[in-house]
């Protein structure tokens, strides 16, 4: 069989994870410190493929800033940009050149599965499939593509988002398609949302007598474009961090369970309860960090108490107790007002989110 590519899909709107994703790309939003989209790029590297085709849009100068020529994940990377977020077929049209003949997994740059995709691409080469989708069961299938099974499992019909879901069964962001999906593509029509839907082109491929494979998932699943998911997932990764001290804790300051300290990062006169990230030249002062939480690089946290949260790059948190199920972009600062009792003093930036106790 050919050799098998590709195409990583990393453009698109961030509606969903706003304001974080008004500047910067919802694929590069860290895991444990670590963007999801690397996580992804390492699944593909493990399969054994190589040439890799990146979609961007409006963020591609982060996201290229981000991988390079992907040298580093023993990638060769390709950029292709996509000039409006038309939807995931669109994204395979405009890849064709790219793609050419091959056949290729497409692996949606903001999904987070664990237990890698080797076995799903050797399946697939195996297979002869013209397409193989993994399914998985969801509490609220409204909010994907989903897929109705007959009695022997094969897959009746695929829906994106319908209001009236015929089953729980989820369609997962990666995809593995023989050059038979390049005819459907360019068959499909955009759908009510205006986007030329992947699901369409496989339920195109599927109305006529092409094999269409599914699998389930077995391991774990998300789609990281909503907070709730991306906390879940932050706390799934660091539940298996190897603990490990690189940075500086002084004598007075208590470190239990799984915690990671990077290079730099000073804790002072804190308690540390893992599982916990503390990125590299982090200060952590007088304060507690509690389970499930990712600090990012040079944040400050002094005198404040932080739970089951990702709090990204350069943000300072001071005077605060307790901040539990958030998510803090770059360079935010939290801290008390001081002197002026019963008043909340904001100064947040469009499509924010802030919950306070009445
Ligand atoms: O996460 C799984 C779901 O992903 C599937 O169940 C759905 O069937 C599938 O349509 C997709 O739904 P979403 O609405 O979650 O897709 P989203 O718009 O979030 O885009 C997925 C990724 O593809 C994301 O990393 C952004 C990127 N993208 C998206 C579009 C529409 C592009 O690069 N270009 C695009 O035009």
């Amino acid at each position: 069989m050919e050799k098998v590519k590709a195409l990583v899909l990393a453009g698109g709107r961030g509606t969903r994870l706003r304001p974080l994703t008004h500047t910067s790309a919802k694929q590069l939003v860290p895991i444990a410190n670590k963007p999801v989209l690397y996580y992804g790029l390492e699944a593909i590297r493990d399969a054994g493929i190589t040439s890799v085709g990146i979609i961007t849009g409006d963020t591609g100068a982060e996201v290229r800033q981000a991988v390079g020529d992907g040298s580093r994940f023993g990638l060769d990377v390709t950029y292709i940009s996509q000039d409006a977020p038309l939807g995931l077929a669109h994204c395979v049209l405009i890849a064709r050149e790219f793609l050419a003949d091959d056949p290729f997994v497409m692996y949606l740059g903001d999904n987070f599965l664990v237990g890698g995709i080797s076995d799903l691409v050797g399946a697939f080469r195996r297979g002869g499939y013209d397409a193989q989708i993994l399914l998985t069961k969801v509490a609220e299938p409204q909010f994907y593509g989903v897929a109705e099974l007959g009695p022997a499992g094969e897959i009746v019909a695929l829906q994106e988002k319908p209001v009236d879901p015929r089953s729980d069964l989820a369609i997962v962001g990666v995809y593995s398609f023989s050059p038979a999906i390049h005819e459907a593509v360019r068959a499909i029509r955009p759908s009510a949302r205006g986007e030329l839907e992947i699901t369409d082109a496989i339920q195109w491929l599927i109305e006529r007598g092409r094999s269409v494979q599914s699998h389930m998932v077995s391991g774990y699943w998300k789609d990281t474009g909503r907070l709730q998911d991306l906390l879940e997932c932050n706390r799934m990764v660091l539940e298996a961090v190897e603990p490990a001290n690189r940075g500086t804790v002084d004598g007075l300051s208590e470190i239990t369970g799984r915690v990671v300290i990077e290079p730099g990062a000073v804790v002072e006169n804190s308690v540390l309860r893992g599982p916990v990230v503390v990125g590299a030249d982090a200060k952590i002062q007088s304060s507690y960090v509690g389970p499930f939480t990712s600090i990012g690089p040079r944040c400050v946290i002094q005198d404040a108490e932080v739970e089951y949260s990702i709090v990204l790059d350069d943000s300072s948190i001071h005077g605060i107790s307790r901040l539990a199920h958030s998510l803090i972009g770059r360079n935010v600062e939290v801290s008390r007002a001081d002197g002026t009792p019963n008043t909340y003093g904001l100064m947040v930036g469009d499509h924010s989110r802030i919950q306070v106790r009445a």
